[in-house]
């Protein structure tokens, strides 16, 4: 079999990425190692940047977001007994969407099924492997769940495979640089059968440690807690989040509505960058190359920005022009970084570090108090927080 891209996993980047590259005349085969009804029920994150909502817009992905995703025009802090607003739209004249995850992947795989058939996405395939990555006729190899062993001779090869993916170690490990930092901590977050009790996101610092009231829909809360690095989900009944919750975002005359758990999970925190984003006829995008701590709700807006300058790339690269493709690595490193800062930034403003002294709390506090009463301070958390355009 041939193809023009072979795109390694069916997350938001390797589902947006054969979109992008379907509009653009591009055939690809996409190939994932989960089930279909595995990738649409997967919890993530569930915040989309002013730019990520334009990108999807302009691909004509945008049909439910457009009617169910909540706008968002600030966020509060809530530190020290006081809950102060931020306004993005008075600050930077952007805002941001909820939208979760999980449905932006429902659509785009829906669209690309629609699209192009059933084969558009092989879901539940196994001993994925890629090979030759350093010639122009790069292979991916794979079984379907039917027991037929499939190879696929490709142009390019995109590894969008996520941060326990194939695609990352299948570069010689002398020829990445791998800059990463572990926190101290993760983050229990849940589900919650319940109307949100707020209007705006609220990121809540207190002495217990970091708690977070995001939403869903308006009939389903998302909530977080900051719990130990190894803590076990099993140390943590229904009863014991919700009493957790309601001492780390309390304010007096606001109630924090409770309902049933839909789900709950810890995942750790961590910053990851591997660069470059390129081997060869590799291109790496998402999560396989870089991961951030969720503080920021980066993560998604990332790996969505990178496809947004692979298939371009890939385009020209394809039709004999190489610039875009070999700058592709670097213009895309420039917001990784930048957003890899920012989510370091609020997560190191917002968590406590087991066994930190009072001077870590009380520079936090300053942070704190700074960003919610100098314009100038607002205003680069703003910017940050609705995201750069896009290209
Ligand atoms: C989420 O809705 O899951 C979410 C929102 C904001 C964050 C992190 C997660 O900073």
């Amino acid at each position: 079999m041939r193809t023009q891209v072979g795109i390694v996993g069916a997350g938001p980047a390797g589902l947006l990425l054969s979109h992008l590259l379907a509009l653009r005349g591009i055939d690809s085969v996409l190939i994932e190692i989960r089930s279909r009804e595995y990738c649409e029920a997967r919890q993530r994150a569930g915040l989309l940047e002013q730019g990520t909502v334009k990108l999807l817009r302009d691909a004509g992905l945008a049909d439910r977001l457009d009617r169910q995703g909540i706008e968002h025009g600030g966020i509060y802090l809530q530190f020290a007994g006081e809950r102060r607003h931020l306004d993005f739209v008075d600050l930077t004249g952007r805002t941001v969407t909820i939208y979760a995850q999980t449905e932006v992947v429902k659509d785009i795989i829906a669209r690309r099924l629609a699209d192009a058939g059933s084969d558009a996405i092989q879901f539940s395939v196994t001993d994925t492997q890629i090979e030759d990555i350093d010639t122009d006729k790069p292979k991916l190899r794979y079984i379907t769940p039917d027991g037929v062993g499939h190879e696929v001779t490709c142009d390019v090869i995109a590894g969008c495979d996520g941060f326990h993916g194939i695609c990352r170690p299948a570069i010689p490990a002398d020829a990445l640089t791998i800059t990463e930092r572990e926190y101290p901590y993760s983050w229990l977050g849940i589900l919650a059968d319940v109307a949100p009790s707020t209007d705006e996101l609220i990121y809540s610092h207190h002495p217990h440690g970091f708690a977070l009231h995001t939403l869903r829909t308006p009939t389903i809360s998302r909530l977080y807690l900051q719990v130990g690095k190894d803590d076990d989900i099993a140390n943590w009944p229904d009863e014991r989040i919700w009493a957790e919750l309601q001492q780390r975002l309390a304010l007096p005359g606001w109630t924090l509505h409770e309902g049933p758990v839909l789900e709950k999970a810890i995942s750790p925190m961590r910053s990851f960058v591997s660069t470059p984003m390129r081997y060869g006829r590799l291109f790496l995008a998402g999560d396989a190359t870089h991961i951030v701590p969720a503080t920021g709700a980066k993560g998604l807006n990332l790996a969505l920005s990178d496809v947004a300058h692979l298939a371009p790339a890939l385009d020209a690269l394809l039709h004999g022009q190489p610039a875009l493709a070999d700058a592709y690595s670097e213009t895309c490193l420039q917001r990784v970084w930048r957003s890899t800062h920012f989510s370091w930034w609020m997560t190191t403003m917002l968590h406590r570090t087991p066994g930190a002294d009072d001077m870590e709390a009380q520079l936090q506090l300053s942070q704190l108090r700074y960003v919610t009463t100098s314009r100038a301070a607002a205003t680069s958390l703003a910017e940050n927080y609705t995201g750069m355009p896009l290209p």
